[in-house]
């Protein structure tokens, strides 16, 4: 069957070096900030994938033009409220959450009629959390039940705002900023910790903004209209994408692995963070500092003796989209797991939570669930030999992945569905998959 895979497990222990993929988030984020900087900026190692592609397209229709060159991405800056926006252009950010949401603070300053639309997974996620902070700034937007398609009807004088981010979300966090920046005055966000690349960027780029770190909660200052300069920017691997194979290396026996120029920001490495706590053997190595951003190596080893974890609630955010893989670490490792509040993970390009205990009880482990918290427990001898198949994830590409891992350390025969996917975030997946000796047909 087209865009199916057939998987089995993995049986001879691996030592390898691997690169993954660039960074997803710092990828969209490079293309959006370029396009408001003045003058020409180069992006090295951006990611190739969907997402990115949307991006480099949606920028385009609004009149920032770029060169593919051979080793980078060369995008001309058309400075802030410098978008040639066109009446009634149709900006559509494919499968991407993060580009939907940024891209619409960007623009909140349009004189004219835009609208913004996606595929079908995004376009049943919700956007009432971007659009009342827009609305204060006094962008107007019209949407049926706060979903895609989005019809925006032209801003006035857009006015700063006061606004509490509570769901530790930095794509809201992210279009409230970009929003900001086209806005006279200081708009001040006190927004939950979540992924802050777009601050570390602005700070290297010197724009005027403030944070204020407190325990839970960052307090940013964000002063509107100042035009920055063009940059140039390496884009690092995505810890989100290396997460799939450090649970795999973990899984698997005997085996060794070393994840090259990964981004360890801290506000990312909430899974290192777990499965340190579940006992795993993973060092970083060669750690260095990157325009504010922390970069390393990551290596892993095998590890038997996996424990359970009763998963600090403040992490969740930092471990946004590694859940899946925690889930399935969980249920290797001795005891009972316990996961709380993880309202966000159900946010996603597929219903995350819902999906992971689908699959978790396919697999024959017990859950508990209670509202946005489960328990697993975990069954370190878990080993599979039935015939499985994976369907009707909505084509979420970390679901894909997961299983994929799922297939390759528990055993079991698999057939697993729209492996196209992977294009979204991770298009080498199941390439470097292969080189650590999957057979897949
Ligand atoms: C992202 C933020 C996260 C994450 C997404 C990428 C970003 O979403 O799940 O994959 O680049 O800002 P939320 O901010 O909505 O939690």
């Amino acid at each position: 069957m087209k865009n199916q895979i057939e998987i089995q497990k993995i049986i001879k222990p691996f030592k390898k070096q691997i690169i993954v993929s660039s960074d997803k988030s710092l990828s969209i984020r490079c293309i959006l900030l370029s396009s408001i900087a003045i003058g020409r900026s180069k992006i090295f190692n951006l990611l190739k994938s969907d997402d990115v592609n949307n991006a480099l397209m949606a920028v385009k229709k609004i009149g920032v033009s770029y060169k593919k060159k051979k080793n980078y991405l060369e995008i001309n800056g058309v400075g802030i409220n410098g978008f040639k926006i066109k009446k009634n252009t149709v900006l559509n950010a494919g499968n991407s959450g993060t580009l939907a949401r940024c891209i619409i603070g960007l623009c909140s300053a349009s004189k004219s009629n835009f609208k913004l639309i996606g595929d079908k997974s995004l376009s049943k996620r919700d956007f009432s959390r971007v659009i009342k902070p827009l609305n204060l700034f006094g962008v107007n937007i019209k949407s049926r039940n706060d979903m895609l398609p989005l019809e925006f009807k032209g801003s006035n004088l857009l006015r700063p705002i006061n606004y509490t981010e509570n769901k530790g979300s930095a794509q809201i966090k992210t279009c409230i900023i970009f929003s900001a920046i086209n806005t006279p005055g200081v708009t001040k966000i006190n927004a939950k910790k979540s992924r802050n690349h777009t601050e570390l960027l602005l700070k290297y780029l010197k724009y005027p903004i403030k944070i204020k770190k407190n325990k839970t909660y960052d307090l940013i200052e964000v002063k509107g209209l100042r035009q920055f300069k063009s940059f140039d920017y390496t884009v690092p691997g995505d810890i989100s994408s290396a997460s799939f194979f450090i649970i795999l290396t973990l899984l698997s026996k005997n085996s060794t692995l070393l994840i090259k120029n990964i981004n360890i920001n801290q506000s990312r490495i909430g899974i290192l963070k777990i499965l340190n706590i579940m006992n795993a053997n993973i060092k970083i190595l060669n750690k260095r500092k990157y325009r504010g951003e922390d970069i390393g190596d990551i290596k892993i080893k095998s590890t038997k003796n996996l424990k359970s974890i009763n998963c600090p609630e403040k992490l969740n955010s930092s471990a946004i989209d590694e859940f899946l893989l925690i889930f399935l670490i969980a249920s290797k490792s001795k005891g009972i797991s316990t996961f709380k509040n993880l309202y966000e993970l159900n946010k996603k390009e597929s219903p995350r939570l819902d999906i992971a205990i689908k699959f978790l009880k396919m697999v024959g482990i017990k859950v508990i669930r209670k509202n946005c918290d489960i328990k697993i427990f975990g069954n370190p001898s878990l080993k599979l030999k039935n015939k499985y198949q994976m369907k009707n994830f909505m084509k979420d590409h970390r679901v894909f992945m997961m299983t994929v891992i799922a297939a390759l350390t528990l055993g079991g025969k698999w057939k697993i569905n729209d492996k196209d996917s992977i294009k979204t975030s991770f298009p080498k997946f199941l390439k470097i998959s292969k080189k650590l000796g999957a057979k897949i047909n």
